[in-house]
């Protein structure tokens, strides 16, 4: 499988090196394309070397006349032959250009003419980073489906500190091997996953419903199969499209939920509840339509069947449960109270009131809490970086199930 790598001018050019050797590790054969200023950075020749291929740094080739388009016909075939476009370290000037589709040198055509899902690595002065400009592009980005490996914090080259330095190689490299399907670490687990809202009917024609759009719990699936798992989706009714190759059951209440999981239960070895349930219900559903004429009615709701909660209770030896929690005040407080109440292995705690977290966007915010106390805080990120995020922390959270069983008894 054929991928390319897009080296733009940055300090951390070089570690780019190392991402070729990861990526090529996995059996990828890697072309690396370069920018004029990646090329004051670190030379094509230590590329080729590694890569066994020449890289491309201009769109024409060195050559002059006829042999120049023939060349740009061959550069651009690397388009549609590769499985994913990879650029590390993007430039805030290269985000730039891709977010409003400039195509000025080879990089940024390529990031046009091909179909290949894109990863983007960032890596700039913290300043450049926390610019509106900048994060206004990665949004442009994410929203477009683009898969952002974002920057680790520390201290940067050009003296400053803060977020702003090139993710690890290996965390790049298994951004492209989860996207490329060769991350398979949950391969062997039947992961359960809940997501959307429930709609808890209050006559014929109207409900009780809430803004989930399901993303979060797609994003969970898609990224849960990506990584070799067999997939259950139970999901409330929403307009956003499931990812290919999961089990989708549809439900609409709380009651159909529960039961659903239930009944699914059994065959579960990981469960991760992102399903925004109502936790009340219309006492009564009035058979029809409730009319005008009869009233403004009085509703008197009653509390529907904690799912989380009973799942937790009848939980399998080594069967995994994370749960979320959405809140919109108190956020650590409130959701370390549902963690340790149901019990669960981990729990996924966003701030629904901040803006690009939780109901019906792109992007989340989350805390990660564990029963043992340590919490990891993660910036915004897409809902496909949280789930991929989370399901690192289920695979670390087996490895543990696992030696705990080898030294008998659960953790
Ligand atoms: O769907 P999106 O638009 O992408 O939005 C994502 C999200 C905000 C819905 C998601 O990130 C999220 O926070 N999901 C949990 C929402 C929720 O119901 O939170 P809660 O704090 O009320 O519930 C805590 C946990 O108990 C959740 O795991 C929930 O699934 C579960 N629960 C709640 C009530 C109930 N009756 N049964 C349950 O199992």
């Amino acid at each position: 499988m054929r991928v390319a790598l897009g080296v733009s001018g940055g300090i951390a050019a070089y570690k780019a090196a190392e991402l070729v050797r990861l990526l090529q590790d996995k059996g990828l054969d890697v072309q690396v394309v370069m920018t004029r200023h990646a090329r004051e950075f670190i030379t094509p020749l230590t590329f080729a070397a590694l890569s066994g291929h020449k890289v491309i740094t201009d769109m024409f080739g060195e050559a002059q006349g006829a042999s120049n388009v023939e060349s740009a016909i061959e550069h651009i075939a690397v388009a549609q032959e590769i499985a994913a476009f990879v650029i590390a370290p993007a430039t805030a000037n290269v985000l730039a250009k891709v977010a409003h589709g400039i195509a000025d040198d080879f990089l940024t055509t390529l990031c046009l003419a091909t179909k290949a899902p894109l990863i983007v690595a960032p890596a700039m002065n913290v300043n450049m980073w926390e610019h509106a400009a900048t994060q206004q592009n990665l949004e442009v980005l994410r929203i477009r489906g683009v898969r952002v490996v974002n920057p680790d914090e520390g201290y940067l080259a050009c003296g400053m500190t803060g977020a702003g330095r090139l993710a690890s190689p290996q965390c790049i490299a298994q951004a492209v091997f989860e996207t490329l399907g060769l991350r398979q670490d949950l391969a062997g687990e039947t992961v359960l996953v809940t997501a959307g809202p429930t709609e808890e009917l209050l006559d014929s024609v109207r409900y009780l419903s809430n803004r989930s759009s399901g993303k979060m719990g797609y994003a969970l699936a898609e990224a849960s199969r990506r990584r070799g798992a067999r997939v259950l989706l139970v999901s409330g009714p929403t307009p956003t499209e499931p990812p290919a190759g999961v089990r989708l059951e549809r439900v609409r209440t709380a009651e159909e939920m529960a039961q659903t999981v239930f009944a699914h239960l059994a065959e579960a070895t990981v469960v991760l509840m992102a399903a925004a349930v109502a936790d009340f219900r219309p006492a009564e559903a009035y058979p029809g339509k409730i009319k005008k004429q009869q009233g403004a009615p009085v509703v008197k709701l009653e509390p529907t069947l904690d799912i989380l909660a009973a799942i937790a209770r009848r939980r399998r030896e080594n069967q995994l449960i994370v749960g979320f929690a959405a809140e919109t005040e108190h956020l650590l407080t409130n959701a370390t109270a549902k963690l340790h109440a149901k019990r669960l292995d981990l729990l996924v705690a966003n701030d629904v009131s901040q803006e690009g977290a939780g109901f019906d966007v792109d992007t989340n915010i989350v805390t990660l809490l564990f029963p043992d106390g340590r919490k990891k805080a993660l910036e915004k990120m897409s809902k496909l970086d949280v789930a991929s995020r989370v399901l690192d922390e289920v695979v670390e959270i087996r490895k543990q199930f696992g030696r705990h069983s080898r030294e008998g008894g659960n953790p």
